[in-house]
């Protein structure tokens, strides 16, 4: 029998929780930021490690990681405002002078502490709209060969398709091999690759993470942008599948006013193919700027895995089938918050940033 890799969840909580209280200046605690809810913390080890778990076991896991990690978050904010606040106090009786019975104030302004930007913060509540859902979260790198970008995702060389993603090269050995991806899909063949080499088949995944295109940045569209890939390999998968995916992330992400469809597309990587929309949150349907005056904004890609993809990775298309997607998460935050101007997520105007602390 395997041990659930949440077997010592609630003891890797109190851990946690004893090294917040543990930290006695705010510099102690944020140097323990990344190990208590960053990347380094072992609550993002196990989510990694939910993978292991049989697909029927790994929704109700992710949730019980969710809880957790919710907690642990709390935790850590309130003890960051208390020793915030411990700071301030601190800082006004250090200026307090002694005249006596005269007495002198003095507010002393706070100092600023930064919070995590829209995108990031938004990258974070797509995984757990995902992990709750029974998915992994996987990472892939930025700088790709132009096979993971390309070929293996059924691109060839001089294929047309190649003109949906103006791409930026990488000066690296042989011209145009190198490419900054243009799109998170390369992930999905690292994963399929990884999963063949360890016999690990079946998959359940997303893979955030950014991408470069040489798009001239407008009200939608912006050169470095993000993007959320999921990738199901299984028996038995089919369409609707795919389809109940969509569904349940846009009802859980956007809330149960929103409305989405698919509408049919091409992508070389997949078979059919969609595109996937969502009513515009700006105008609500009613056509402006943003959305072109069509009242829907486009969010991602999707569709069957193409059997070219599963033959160039090696697995058998008799035995598995599976679904892919790929969402801008930048559309996703502007969508969620009614930015009309993707641009004002790079722009570091503190006016607009300080909105969404
Ligand atoms: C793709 O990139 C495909 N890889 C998606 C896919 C994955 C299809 C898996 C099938 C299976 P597309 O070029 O349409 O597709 O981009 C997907 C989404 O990324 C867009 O809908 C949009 O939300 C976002 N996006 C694309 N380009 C930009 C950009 N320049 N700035 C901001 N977001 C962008």
């Amino acid at each position: 029998m395997t041990t659930s890799p949440l077997a010592e969840l609630s003891a890797h909580v109190a851990a946690l929780l004893a090294r917040i209280d543990a930290a006695t200046t705010l510099h102690d605690l944020l140097a323990e930021e990344p190990f208590i809810i960053g990347k380094r913390s072992i609550l993002s080890t196990l989510q990694k490690s939910l993978g292991a778990l049989a697909p029927e076991d790994r929704k109700a896991a992710g949730a019980l990681l969710q809880e957790a990690r919710r907690g642990v978050d709390e935790a850590f904010m309130t003890r960051r405002e208390g020793l915030e606040r411990e700071n301030r106090a601190a800082a006004l009786e250090a200026d307090r002078l002694d005249l006596g019975d005269v007495v002198v104030s003095q507010v002393s302004v706070p100092v600023a502490v930064g919070h995590p930007g829209i995108v990031s913060a938004t990258q974070r509540e797509l995984e757990d709209v995902f992990v709750a859902m029974g998915f992994t979260v996987s990472d892939g790198p930025e700088v790709e060969s132009d096979w993971y970008n390309f070929e293996a995702l059924n691109i060839p060389p001089a294929h047309p398709a190649r003109g949906m993603w103006d791409t930026f090269y990488v000066d690296l050995g042989e011209p145009e091999t190198v490419v900054l991806r243009t799109h998170t899909s390369p992930t999905q063949i690292h994963l399929m690759e990884q999963a063949v080499a360890a016999a690990s088949l079946p998959i359940h995944s997303v893979m955030p993470g950014r991408c470069y295109r040489r798009d001239t940045p407008d009200a939608r569209h912006l050169a470095a942008f993000h993007q959320i890939e999921g990738l199901v390999v299984d028996r038995g998968i089919t369409f609707a599948d795919l389809a109940g995916v969509i569904e349940t992330f846009t009802h859980a992400y956007f809330g149960s006013d929103i409305s989405s469809r698919l509408r049919p597309a091409f992508f070389p990587f997949t078979e059919p193919s969609a595109e996937f929309e969502i009513t515009c949150t700006i105008c609500r349907g009613e056509g402006c700027r943003t959305c072109s005056l069509t009242g829907w904004i486009e969010l991602g890609g999707c569709g069957m895995l193409d059997p070219a993809v599963l033959d160039a990775v090696g697995i058998d298309g008799e035995e598995w089938s599976g679904f892919a997607f790929g969402f801008g998460i930048d559309r996703c935050a502007q969508m969620r918050h009614q930015i009309a101007d993707m641009r004002a997520l790079i722009d570091n105007d503190v006016r607009f940033l300080r909105q969404f602390s």
